[in-house]
């Protein structure tokens, strides 16, 4: 393997920090590939609120991205509360002013289950979360967002499970599909706003969520042969997801939105 196709792509996006000035909110900031994309938003200069309802690990993470050099807090949130999401965004506002771009990465898989088999709570856990919450962000944010006027960027967390049959719990995949609807609909009623909406579906990405399967050979295992083959027979980095969502946030890729990007190494094309 040559040190290219070795080292993740999340360090080689960006790096003339295009986004001093900008303020991102990324959820699910405390860890895996929200932790990722603060770190790659921090470099290129944006101030940022880590939102996790894991307070330890956000406090962390903004410190790490202080250390970088920007500005970054933690907010300490339950997203599957309503409430609590609505006064997350006007808090964020009292402390930075403005929002000029809003990642969607907090979700939770909800354990193993078919569609023949789960429970009613699991079913509200996960789209409380995965679905609700964002689609509350992107009103919320939203609206802010026109409301100042300048224009602004929206990335959401989608899945390859949205589109594959097999090794896709039937909540998880659907609250992720769920997620394609909400992206392609947020682009259409935000584009006249120079609001940019995008969706990315990452297959197999090494992160505490998937943390069970095991060591990296485990991982190249699950990723060589099987349902979840991959064209690259490699997992992804939780940086190779966020470098694609780095650059949904750039200036340049102005021309896309309503898009769901696959990083997922070709498992789904
Ligand atoms: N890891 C993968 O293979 C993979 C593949 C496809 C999609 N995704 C999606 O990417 C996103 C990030 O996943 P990850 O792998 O980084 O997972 P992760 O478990 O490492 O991180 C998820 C974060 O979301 C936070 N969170 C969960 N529920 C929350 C709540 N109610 N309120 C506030 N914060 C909450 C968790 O505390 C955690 O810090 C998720 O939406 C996930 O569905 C992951």
């Amino acid at each position: 393997m040559t040190t290219a196709e070795s080292s993740s792509a999340g360090d080689q996006v960006g790096g003339d920090r295009g986004l001093v000035g900008q303020v991102a909110v990324v959820t699910g900031g405390a860890s895996g590939i929200g932790r990722a994309t603060v770190r790659a938003l921090a470099r290129e200069g944006a101030k940022i609120a880590v939102v996790d309802r894991d307070g330890d690990g956000a406090a962390e993470v903004a410190e790490e991205a202080g250390r970088a050099g920007t500005e970054a807090l933690p907010f300490t949130v339950d997203l599957a509360e309503p409430p609590a999401v609505v006064t997350l965004v006007e808090t964020i506002l009292s402390q930075f002013g403005r929002i000029d771009l809003l990642v969607n990465s907090a979700g939770i898989s909800g354990g193993r289950h078919s569609s023949l088999e789960f429970t009613e709570e699991t079913f509200n856990a996960v789209f409380a979360v995965n679905v609700r919450a964002a689609c509350l962000l992107v009103r919320e944010v939203g609206n802010h967002m026109v409301k100042r006027g300048g224009g602004g960027r929206i990335v959401n967390l989608s899945s390859s499970a949205a589109f594959r049959a097999q090794q896709s719990p039937a909540l998880y995949a659907s609250s992720k599909a769920a997620i394609c609807g909400l992206t392609r609909a947020a682009a259409a009623d935000l584009g006249p706003y120079e609001i940019n909406v995008n969706a990315v579906a990452p297959g197999m990405t090494k992160t505490p969520m998937t943390a069970g399967i095991g060591d990296d050979e485990a991982y190249t295992a699950i990723v060589s042969s099987g349902p979840l083959e991959n064209l690259l027979h490699r997992p992804s980095e939780a940086a190779d997801v966020a470098a694609v969502i780095l650059f949904l946030c750039l200036p340049a890729s102005r021309q896309l939105t309503g898009q769901v990007l696959h990083t997922s190494a070709g498992l789904v094309i």
